[in-house]
Parts: C-alpha cells; sequence; structure tokens
C-alpha cells in the first residue's frame, strides 16, 4: 500500500500543487501528517486514514468543477471496492457544511480525518487560510460586522466552533492551543483598527 500512497501524493502535486485558497497541496500534506499522529495508540487502519487525508479535497467545489470525480478516477485505478468505498465514505461526509446538513463520518479513520483536516483551518495556518479564500471569492477583510461574510465574520462564524465539535480528545487539545493564539491575534486586530 505504500506506494499507492506515495501515487496519491504524486496525483494531488500535479492537480492541486498549486491551488491558492488553500486547499492545496501542502494542506493534504498537513492534514495526512496530522491525521496519522491523531491516530497513534488507536486501533485503525492506517492505509485508509493516509489516502482519505491525502485526497479529501480534490473534488471539493471550492478548487474542482461540479461533479468532478478526481478521487473515484485514482481509487479506481488503484484500490480494490471495499476499501474505496471506506475513503469515499469519509470524504463525502467530513466537511463541516456536511456536518451542518446532518451529516456525520461514523468511522474512526473518518473521525481522526475530519479532527485533523479541521485543525488546518486553527491556528497561524488556520489565519493564513481564511484571508486567502476570502481573497479568493473577492470579500472584505473586515467591516466593522462579525454577522457579514467578511474574513474576521468567519472566525465567529465557523472556526471558533470547531474545537467543540472535534471527536478526539488529542485534536481538542490542539485546538484549544491554536485558538488561544487565534484570540490573541484578534486582540491585535481590533486595537490596530480602532
Ligand atoms: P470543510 O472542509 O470543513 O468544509 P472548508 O473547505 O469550508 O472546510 O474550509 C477550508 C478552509 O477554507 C478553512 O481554512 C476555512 O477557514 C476557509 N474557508 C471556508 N469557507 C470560508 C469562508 N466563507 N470565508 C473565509 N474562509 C473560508
Ligand atoms: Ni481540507
Amino acid at each position: 500500500m505504500n506506494d499507492i500512497i506515495e501515487k496519491a501524493k504524486e496525483y494531488v502535486k500535479d492537480l492541486a500543487g498549486n491551488e491558492v485558497t488553500g486547499h492545496d497541496y501542502y494542506h493534504a500534506m498537513r492534514v495526512y501528517n496530522m491525521a496519522l499522529y491523531l491516530a497513534v495508540g488507536k486501533d485503525v487502519d492506517l492505509d485508509i486514514i493516509s489516502l482519505a487525508a491525502i485526497l479529501h479535497d480534490l473534488d471539493d467545489k471550492k478548487i474542482s468543477e461540479k461533479g468532478s470525480k478526481r478521487v473515484e478516477t485514482f481509487l479506481n485505478q488503484h484500490v480494490d471496492k471495499m476499501n474505496s468505498a471506506r475513503i469515499l465514505e469519509i470524504i463525502n461526509n467530513m466537511s463541516f457544511s456536511d456536518q451542518i446538513k446532518g451529516k456525520t463520518v461514523e468511522s474512526m479513520e473518518g473521525k481522526i480525518v475530519q479532527d485533523a483536516d479541521r485543525l488546518d483551518a486553527l491556528g497561524a495556518i488556520g489565519i493564513a487560510r481564511v484571508f486567502a479564500y476570502t481573497g479568493k471569492t473577492n470579500r472584505m477583510i473586515y467591516q466593522n460586522s462579525i454577522d457579514d461574510d467578511s474574513a474576521i465574520a468567519h472566525f465567529y462564524q465557523k472556526l471558533f466552533k470547531l474545537e467543540s465539535l472535534m471527536n478526539t480528545t488529542e485534536a481538542k487539545i490542539i485546538a484549544r492551543k491554536r485558538i488561544e493564539f487565534m484570540n490573541k491575534y484578534l486582540k491585535e486586530f481590533f486595537s490596530e483598527w480602532r
């Protein structure tokens, strides 16, 4: 399976190597490394975790065309039907928007990848990703409100909610630390704003 994991990394590098909204190859690699860390000591399938983490954003509507099937294309070529289904089940149910629609990730492997992806939306990198995505979608940094569609408003509307949604204890601990940093950042931001 190790060679297939390497192939998946190459595939994501080719297709999302220079994606500019924070769903790029390096995001996939951070999620992969964090997921392996969160998996330590747990009785889980590391191959499923690895492939789900590496491939998870390739067909995300933020970076690909509607109906894009790049993940399935890869899995059909390299992974048997049963494992493909386990990986797709994770990728198709793990996002924040999926959760709002009532979808849940049932497997422990999925819960770990979901936590790893969410941790990358927090902390210093999380802050960078919010601004990158906001700029790319022609929205403002801030406009004196936390109820509109600005980057700063997104902290309150989504990012700060992620801590309580973490599945694993380890991820909750890292989330807490990263959110403390974001609060420090906001304190400074608002003091400069005034
Ligand atoms: P998920 O996979 O949980 O749905 P997203 O793909 O929505 O997560 O988010 C990925 C990254 O894009 C996060 O870092 C997030 O902060 C950023 N992002 C998503 N939606 C917005 C938004 N409306 N405004 C600013 N940043 C956003
Ligand atoms: Ni992601």
